[in-house]
């Protein structure tokens, strides 16, 4: 077992409730979200999926779209894996609308179609890890499990004034342990994880100066007093994520355009994608990287230059607009997948071409 950490000063933990709760269920300090207008299971499960790697602001549109196209989890189930991704194009990190799906069909058949209301069950779910159980537990179930995520985290090591590092999985699991005895159940339950997250979100920002003068723990907060809120909380950093180098190609035969499909395992697998090659080519070598795969160039463009982060990876993108003669249904080496033809309509709405790709579509 690994050592427990010990909080400095966590009595004071139990005085956070009352101001939060006051403060986000009074006046207009809740922001209006649309998973809070109607709390299902199925409603919270999905956004809390949703904005685990998103903004509340960018997952609005998509959390409305997805819901009117899968209403429910018998339609998530039985949904196609094309249609998921789709709905999905944009997000990122997609397995995180495989394990929705996967998660539902578990649903279906163990759970009458239902979400269980017990933190055991729900981590035993596809997808769902310690925070999203007990954002859906809270939420959804009015279970007293406290929500450890960054705002939590950024907000408690402020207010306990305290220097652990908050990458580490056992201070999550000290501040989880030193929270829930003071969590309430019912809605304060799910009213609560949501004052933590909104006061992160708006008050007690992650950057730049908080605005401490409207926080309604600024008078409990050991931080502030000591007026060292900003050098809170120390979070170790994180490795430098590996640079890739790519060359990407829109290949054009008419009003045609060239896609293929990725790998079924790994990065964006299964999406589709604009076919590329390792490394930053110049002009010529793609011309004659092409004529050696039977793909004569009638025309080439150099499009602007893009970057795209995923979390261990980033693509420094160069990117050549390509004129063939006529579409072919070679491949264009580093890859064993045909290219596909996708007329500009079908590129918008029936392929889901990750967001990496975009910058280079017509
Ligand atoms: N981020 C994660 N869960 C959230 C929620 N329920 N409301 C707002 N932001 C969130």
């Amino acid at each position: 077992m690994k050592q427990a950490i010990p909080l400095p000063r966590t009595e004071i933990l139990g005085q956070l409730p009352q101001p939060l709760l006051t403060w986000y269920q009074g006046q207009s300090a809740a922001r209006e979200l649309p998973w809070r207008e109607e709390v299902t299971p199925y409603h919270t499960w999905l956004s809390e999926i949703m904005l685990q790697q998103t903004r509340a602001s960018a997952v609005i549109p998509y959390y409305h779209r997805f819901l009117a196209a899968l209403p429910d989890i018998a339609a998530l189930a039985a949904c196609e894996e094309e249609t998921l991704m789709k709905l999905w194009q944009g997000l990122g990190y997609y397995s995180r609308a495989r394990n929705l799906k996967k998660a539902a069909i578990v649903l279906m058949d163990t759970f009458h179609g239902e979400m269980p209301g017990d933190l055991d069950a729900l981590l035993k779910l596809p997808g769902i890890g310690r925070y999203t159980a007990s954002a859906i537990g809270s939420i959804a179930f009015g279970l007293p499990l406290p929500a450890v995520d960054g705002n939590i985290l950024r907000v408690v090591m402020r207010v306990l004034a305290c220097r652990e590092d908050i990458a580490s999985a056992a201070v999550k699991r000290a501040v989880e342990n030193a929270l829930a005895p003071h969590y309430p159940t019912g809605k304060a339950a799910g009213d609560l994880n949501q004052a933590f997250m909104d006061l992160g979100a708006t008050i007690c920002l992650p950057h730049g100066a908080p605005h401490c003068a409207r926080c309604p723990l600024a008078s409990l907060c050991l931080a502030h007093d000591a007026g060292c809120e900003q050098e809170l909380p120390v979070k170790q950093k994180k490795k430098q994520r590996r640079q890739e180098n790519l060359t990407v190609l829109l290949l054009r035969a008419g009003q045609a355009f060239a896609l293929r499909k990725r790998p079924a395992k790994g990065l964006l697998a299964g999406l589709w994608e604009l076919p590329h090659l390792k490394g930053h080519l110049t002009a010529e070598e793609v011309r004659a990287h092409l004529h050696a795969h039977g793909l004569p160039v009638q025309e080439l463009h150099q499009l602007p230059n893009a970057r795209h982060i995923f979390s261990h990876v980033e693509w420094q993108m160069h990117g050549f607009e390509v004129i063939l003669a006529a579409p072919s249904s070679g491949n264009v080496a580093e890859s064993k997948e045909p290219l596909v033809w996708a007329s500009p309509q079908e590129l918008a709405e029936t392929y889901s071409i990750p967001a990496a790709f975009q910058h280079f579509l017509p």
